[in-house]
């Protein structure tokens, strides 16, 4: 492979415009790991592509460092405004300290009826859409499931959820190359103004919910700045709300090219939990996450030096066919849940029981009551080089 076939990974059109799975399998065995140089006086990066590397990086949180940024386009463009105060971007020791008070929002007794809800929810969209013909699965039953949750995890007034739910969209990922960088800029500050008044309010005003828990519990001896509380819980909403909906929209456009793994899940030939994990190692929605070198040092045999940017691309490792035998078979019946889209180490994902939760609410309400699923137009994918998905999947659910 020469120079001029590594793939630009720094502009979203190349996930649309190419198959980047036929590139990750080249790249795997020819340069697990490579230098990428960047466009202009951008920063260039460190490409890791296997998944004994990438699992060993996610590990080496002490040298590794989340603070500047966690994703390429951030890192390229300076550092992260939340560094030290969202929990994805904080280092140890405080890092440590933050996580154990967001995963007391993930506790069972908070989550046992927040999954119940999703059960009951994804059990209505699901016969809602049943022989009605063509319609966007996307729009329809995806967008539904997981930003519901994350405003019923965090007691959000039903009122303003809509509007959450635009910025939201705004701020990560844009079905054409038309939103620009300022869009989705003022769509994050938006964001964070509406959760710094409603952890004022909160505070004001407890209730049994979790912004009142992250806003009343002491961190190291004292309260989260109004700031902190809307960092931390505008990362519930990210990670919570995209990540989620790109998995169900992937899973779905997968089941629909797979008819004879459709019929085996219904048959029972495969479990449910086995499914719900091919189809998280499948669709792999966080394609990478990267990390500073605070130290020189090496990774795969290469050096690596303090300061340089390295990117840890999962959707590679979830393809590692030293890790996953024959890896482009959707196979439900796998056993693929040592897959790397939650992550993995000290930042792996707190919401991944939810995020698990949510599509297994789906699968068993689609066994239930879906016989045929086929796909009756083309799906749309998204623009970025961050997130892998759909915006749009006409199907029939017959
Ligand atoms: C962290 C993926 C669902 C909240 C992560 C990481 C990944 C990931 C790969 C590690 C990032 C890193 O190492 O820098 C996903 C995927 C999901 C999902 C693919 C769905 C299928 C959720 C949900 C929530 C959530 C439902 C919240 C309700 C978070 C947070 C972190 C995180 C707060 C930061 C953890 C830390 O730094 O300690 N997620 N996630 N995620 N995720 Fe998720």
């Amino acid at each position: 492979m020469g120079a001029g076939e590594f793939l630009d990974l720094t502009d979203p059109a190349t996930f649309v415009r190419h198959e980047p799975r036929d590139y990750w399998q080249e790249i795997r065995s020819q340069h697990p790991i490579y230098w990428h140089d960047s466009p202009g006086d951008l920063p260039g990066f460190w490409v890791v592509t296997r998944f004994s590397d990438i699992q060993t990086a996610y590990r080496n949180a002490k040298f590794l460092s989340s603070a500047r940024g966690t994703v390429l386009d951030v890192l390229l463009h300076g550092n992260d405004s939340a560094s030290g105060k969202m929990l994805a971007v904080t280092d140890r020791p405080r890092h440590q300290q933050l996580r154990n008070l967001m995963l007391r929002a993930f506790s069972p007794k908070v989550l046992g009826p927040v999954v119940e809800r999703v059960e009951q929810r994804t059990r209505s969209l699901v016969a809602s859409v049943v022989d009605v013909g063509t319609f966007d699965f996307a729009a329809e039953v995806a967008e539904h499931i997981p930003m519901t949750t994350i405003c019923d995890l965090l007691s959000i007034p039903d009122g303003d959820r809509a509007e959450l739910l635009k910025w939201n969209k705004l701020a990560l990922s844009a079905d054409s190359e038309e939103v620009d960088d300022l869009d989705s800029l003022i769509a994050r500050n938006d964001i964070v103004s509406y959760f710094m008044d409603l952890a004022k309010h909160r505070r004001e005003n407890p209730g049994d919910d979790v912004i009142t828990m992250i806003a009343s519990t002491q961190v190291d001896g004292e309260l989260l700045s109004d700031e902190e509380v809307a960092l931390n819980c505008y990362s519930l909403i990210l990670g919570g709300d995209e990540s989620s909906r790109m998995s169900a929209i992937g899973g779905v456009k997968a089941l629909a090219e797979n008819p004879g793994q459709w019929a085996a899940l219904r048959a029972g030939a495969a479990s449910l939990d086995d499914a719900v994990e091919e189809v998280l190692r499948w669709v792999t929605p966080a394609m990478h996450f990267a990390r500073t070198a605070l130290i020189d040092l090496e990774i795969a045999g290469q050096k690596i030096r303090a300061g340089d940017i390295v990117t840890l691309w999962n959707t590679s490792a979830n393809d590692d066919e030293t890790v996953f035998p024959d890896p482009r078979t959707f196979d439900l019946a796998r056993k693929s849940s040592k897959h790397l889209t939650f992550g993995h180490g000290p930042h792996f994902c707190v919401g991944a029981f939810l995020g698990r939760a949510e599509l297994r609410a789906l699968l068993s309400s689609l066994a239930g009551s879906v016989r045929s699923i086929e796909l009756a137009g083309n799906p749309s994918r998204i623009y970025s080089n961050f997130l892998f998905g759909y915006s749009s999947l006409p199907v029939n659910f017959r």
